[in-house]
This record gives structure tokens, C-alpha cells and sequence, in this order.
């Protein structure tokens, strides 16, 4: 692999900790209920499946798959789906999984695909978000750290298909 350079920003101690305080608060929202985990792939996974093993109350897994256009680093702004959910989630409880929320323009196309299944709620939970880069007005409900502007791989999350599998979290310098 050809060396990097890169330093790091959230420790898999810190990210432990905060999934867990992420759960909890997800855990008492939904208290006595069921849950629809939706992740997106492919840079949720990881996340996600730290998180509903934390979530102490019952939930349906299912994932969709976006891809966007342009260059590697960015949205380009067109949002096409490649892989949708195989789960009814009519009238259920449904948080949607992500890895990063950026421009916005993933979660918003994705947010306006799954409301015309009628859910009875939906809401997100990210694992980062950075804030200041938004091309549309979106908030996350749940939101593990806010990062400023910057390129990071490391659980879950890539450059080029690479470092997903780093259980830190790192900034690169491209
Ligand atoms: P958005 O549509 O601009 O919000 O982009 C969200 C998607 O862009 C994420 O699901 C990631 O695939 C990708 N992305 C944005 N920023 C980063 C980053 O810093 N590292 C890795 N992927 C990123």
C-alpha cells in the first residue's frame, strides 16, 4: 500500500466510548420498541454494527446502497440508488445509518426515497458530520463527532476503496 501520510483524529477508544453513549441515548428514545436499522453501504458498516450490538432493544437490519457521481473526494450532487431496502418498513421505526454526512445531498435523496414507504418515523444517526460543507439545509438526529473540513478514512470510511478496515480514525493529506 503506498504510504500516506495521515494523522489521527479519533482513537478506537473515543470512538468506543461515544458509540456508546450514541446507543444509550438511541436506547432510551425507543424504549419498549422495535427499530428498522437502516446502513448505508458501504462505508456504515462498520459503525452500524458496533451500534445496534450496543442498542439494547430489538432491530431489523437491512441496508441500501447510494452511489453519487464526481470526483472521488466529493458528491458531485447526483444521487442515484444501486441497491434498496428488501425490508417493508411501512408504518415501523426507522433510523437510517451513515458513516459521514458532507453536502448533505446523500442523506437528503435518501430521506425522500424511504418517506414514500410511509415509515411512522425516521431519523439518522451519523457517525461524523461536517457541518460546515453542506449544500442542503440537513440536520442528523444522532451524531457521533462534528469535524471540520478534511478527508478521513478509517472505520468504515475510505479514499479510493482504501482504509476502510483501520479501526482509528484518520485525516489525509491528498
Ligand atoms: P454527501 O452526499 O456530500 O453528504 O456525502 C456523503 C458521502 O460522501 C459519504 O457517505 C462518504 O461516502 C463520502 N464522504 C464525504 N466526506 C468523506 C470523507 O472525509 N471521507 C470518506 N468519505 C467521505
Amino acid at each position: 500500500m503506498k504510504e500516506m501520510s495521515k494523522e489521527i483524529l479519533f482513537s478506537r477508544d473515543a470512538i468506543q466510548k461515544r458509540v456508546q453513549e450514541l446507543a444509550g441515548q438511541i436506547s432510551g428514545d425507543y424504549a419498549g420498541g422495535e427499530l428498522v436499522v437502516i446502513g448505508i453501504l458501504k462505508g456504515a458498516f462498520i459503525f452500524m454494527a458496533d451500534l445496534v450490538r450496543e442498542i439494547g432493544i430489538p432491530c431489523k437490519i437491512d441496508f441500501v446502497r447510494v452511489a453519487s457521481y464526481g470526483a472521488s473526494s466529493e458528491s458531485s450532487g447526483k444521487v442515484v440508488m444501486t441497491k434498496d431496502i428488501e425490508t417493508s418498513i411501512k408504518g415501523r421505526d426507522i433510523l437510517i445509518v451513515e458513516d459521514i454526512v458532507d453536502t448533505g445531498l446523500t442523506l437528503q435523496y435518501l430521506v425522500d426515497w424511504l418517506k414514500e414507504r410511509n415509515p411512522h418515523s425516521l431519523k439518522i444517526c451519523v457517525f461524523l458530520d461536517k457541518r460546515k460543507r453542506r449544500k442542503v439545509s440537513f440536520e442528523a438526529d444522532y451524531v457521533g463527532f462534528t469535524i471540520d473540513d478534511g478527508f478521513v478514512v478509517g472505520y468504515g470510511l475510505d479514499f479510493n476503496e482504501q482504509y476502510r478496515f483501520f479501526p482509528d480514525v484518520y485525516v489525509i493529506e491528498q
